[in-house]
């Protein structure tokens, strides 16, 4: 039997190695060319010490001075002896580089690109490679722009299906932007765009409460593919409620989508704000005039946000002043990015 390890570095990137049951992850690793951080091999020195986001483990033998009861109870495990039960995703304390990782590249060709407003884009690309870029709802991939030497772009994943040969972003259309400026004038149907990944710490963790999702404009992208991965899953055992805030009421996409998860999963819930005065929407304003103290269930919440970096900025302020302590705060910050 073998499980699926999501090592994620501090450096964002993220591999995936295959983890037999009987083997530990220093050793699975090793195995396939990632050099994990670590010394005595035998439980003793702590110097391979990770955090266990997801997933079941058998913590394996160890000495109390590298690994305490404390440690061990906040998911805290030691590489070189923790055997997966289960898929997981791990924190690796180093950067990707050091542990002799790749970055892993690929190249897809484009199958559609569709104007979903006057501000967003979605591209989805399609070739074999991409059964292999394996990544978490939520994370993203660095986007080549054909044409434009090594300029790339980041962008989240904004659909979840693993296995599958196909990837879909929505992408900003940014006035003078380089990947914008080639979808709206150059790209065709075929042509091939080269991508790397998968990258960042903003991924759906573990549901064990409720979940607050807050959207700024293709900021939606991310959740949508974590909402795909909870309907994969059967389901939430917890409320889902996502806000999702935008300048103009011609800004406003996906929300065909947003209503099918609403009837996938029954715990689903949503709201559509727009800033525009004149909008006709019934709620207008900014997210957080749309939080309501049910969302944050006493601070027994997992907050998620996504935007603007204005908008994150003004969003997590806001928390701080209504002394909001969630049990975990997760938030990803995109700058879009001129020529
Ligand atoms: Fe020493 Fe794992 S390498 S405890």
């Amino acid at each position: 039997m073998s499980y699926t390890i999501a090592l994620d570095f501090e450096d964002g990137a993220t591999r995936f190695i295959k983890c037999k049951d009987t083997e530990s992850v220093v050793d699975a690793a090793y195995r396939q060319g990632i050099n994990i951080p670590m010394d005595c091999r035998e439980g003793a020195c702590a110097a391979c010490k990770c955090r266990v986001e997801s997933g079941s483990y058998a913590l394996g033998d160890y000495i109390d001075d590298a690994l305490s009861a404390d440690e061990a109870a906040q998911g805290y495990a030691l590489a070189c002896q923790m055997r997966p039960t289960s898929d997981c995703v791990v924190r690796i304390p180093a950067d990707s580089s050091v542990c002799n990782t790749r970055q892993e590249s690929y190249t897809a060709n484009i199958r559609e690109v569709r104007r979903l407003s006057d501000s967003t884009f979605s591209l989805v690309l399609q070739g074999e490679a991409l059964r292999q870029l394996l990544f978490l709802p939520g994370q993203y991939a660095n986007l080549q722009v054909p044409g434009d030497g090594a300029h790339h772009r980041a962008y989240s994943f904004s659909s979840m299906a693993p296995g599958g040969d196909t990837a879909s972003f929505l992408i900003r259309n940014v006035p003078g932007g380089r990947m914008s400026g080639f979808l709206a004038d150059r790209a065709q149907a075929g042509d091939p765009i080269a991508l790397s990944g998968p990258f960042g710490s903003f991924y759906l963790r573990p549901i064990q409460r409720p979940v607050l999702m807050l959207a700024g404009g293709t900021g939606l992208a991310p959740f949508l593919a974590m909402l795909d991965k909870v309907v994969a899953a059967g389901g939430s055992p917890h409320p889902i409620h996502l806000i999702y805030g935008v300048n103009s009421d011609g800004d406003v996409v996906e929300t065909e989508r947003l209503e099918a998860f609403a009837r996938l999963i029954p715990n689903f819930s949503f709201a559509v704000c727009v800033v525009d005065e004149d909008s006709r929407h019934a709620r207008k304003g900014y997210v957080m005039q749309h939080i309501e103290p049910a969302h944050l269930n006493d601070g027994e919440v997992d907050i998620y946000l996504c935007g603007p970096p204005p908008m994150v900025e003004a969003v997590a302020r806001h928390l701080r002043e209504i002394d909001v302590k969630s049990a975990s705060f997760h938030y990803e910050k995109f700058a879009a990015s001129a020529a």
